[in-house]
């Protein structure tokens, strides 16, 4: 059985993927690639993946797929505009993931003003700012496309360990339905994944929530990356033509059973 895309899947599309070096972001540039995207623009603070391995955009070049590295710190809309307008050579932007994110574990009591600001400029303002660059450039060019936002079953679930994550991740949700209310007229399709914990380095280095071994998932083991890259490809492609404003949960069936709830996170 193949487990490919089809290679002219999403041909005629040009990609931009925040936090695209590394984890979820590195995976979805990939996979986008594999299904046909003309150009890819990885857009992050850092070019090498945080888990090691060639610079995403060096892999996609030696792949054949145009890719340019941008330099993007997310918490500044200017250089989420720049990042935006450096897919126009290749076409325009029709495709925006914006993957970058940070998670720390952090105890109410204890999170300071600044903790508070960091997780919301990244996780929140970073993402609206680049789904709306992506989508000025859209309409602007008169072109339709999609944007996929990444959530997590912490934008539905609360816990005790990562309160401005949770507060950050509801909110993405929340933006997610209110861009697909407002950019639908245009041809735009905004939809979320909502990924469970997922084998990265925000789950090995900045936090141990994957030592757990996942026998709370439903299905038994905890997420890959190209888990999450597959659910962004279909929400990117024509499959899902009709589905905007919603949440796809890829978490193994974490947020919708008892034993997904019953799962606690330790610092
Ligand atoms: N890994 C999981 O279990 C999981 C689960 C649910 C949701 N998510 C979400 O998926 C997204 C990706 O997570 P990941 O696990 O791949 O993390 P990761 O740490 O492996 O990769 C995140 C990437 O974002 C970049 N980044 C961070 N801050 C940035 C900034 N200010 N500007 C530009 N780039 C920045 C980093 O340099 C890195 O390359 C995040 O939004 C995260 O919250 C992850």
């Amino acid at each position: 059985m193949s487990t490919g895309w089809p290679s002219d899947l999403l041909s005629g599309q040009v990609a931009v993927v925040t936090g695209g070096s590394s984890g979820l972001g590195r995976a979805t540039a990939l996979r986008l690639a594999e299904a046909g995207v003309d150009g890819v623009v990885v857009a992050d603070l850092r070019r090498e993946p945080r888990e090691g391995g060639v610079p995403t955009a060096e892999v996609l070049t030696e792949l054949g797929v145009p890719a340019i590295f941008a330099q993007c710190d997310v918490t500044s809309v200017a250089s989420l505009r720049s990042a935006v307008a450096a897919a126009e050579v290749m076409g325009g932007v029709s495709i925006m993931v914006p993957a970058a994110g940070i998670l720390r574990m952090e105890d109410v009591l204890a999170v300071t003003e600044s903790d508070y600001d960091a997780m919301l400029d990244v996780n929140v303002k970073g993402t609206f700012f680049a789904c709306q660059a992506a989508a000025r450039s859209m309409v602007a060019g008169g072109r339709e496309g999609v944007i996929v936002t990444i959530s997590s079953v912490g934008g539905v679930l609360g816990s005790a360990s990562m309160p401005t994550y949770n507060i950050s991740k509801g909110a993405v949700r929340m933006l997610t339905y209110s861009l697909a209310a407002s950019l639908g007229p245009h041809g735009i399709r905004v939809n979320a994944v909502h990924p469970g914990v997922v084998e990265t380095a925000m789950t090995q280095v900045d936090t141990h929530l994957a030592d757990e071994p996942g026998t709370s998932v439903p299905l038994g083991r905890l997420g890959v990356p190209k888990d999450v890259a597959d659910a962004i490809v279909y929400l990117a492609s024509p499959l899902s033509a009709y589905t905007t404003g919603t949440s796809l949960f890829v978490d193994g069936g974490s947020h919708s059973s008892k034993a997904g709830r019953d799962f606690k996170p330790q610092g």
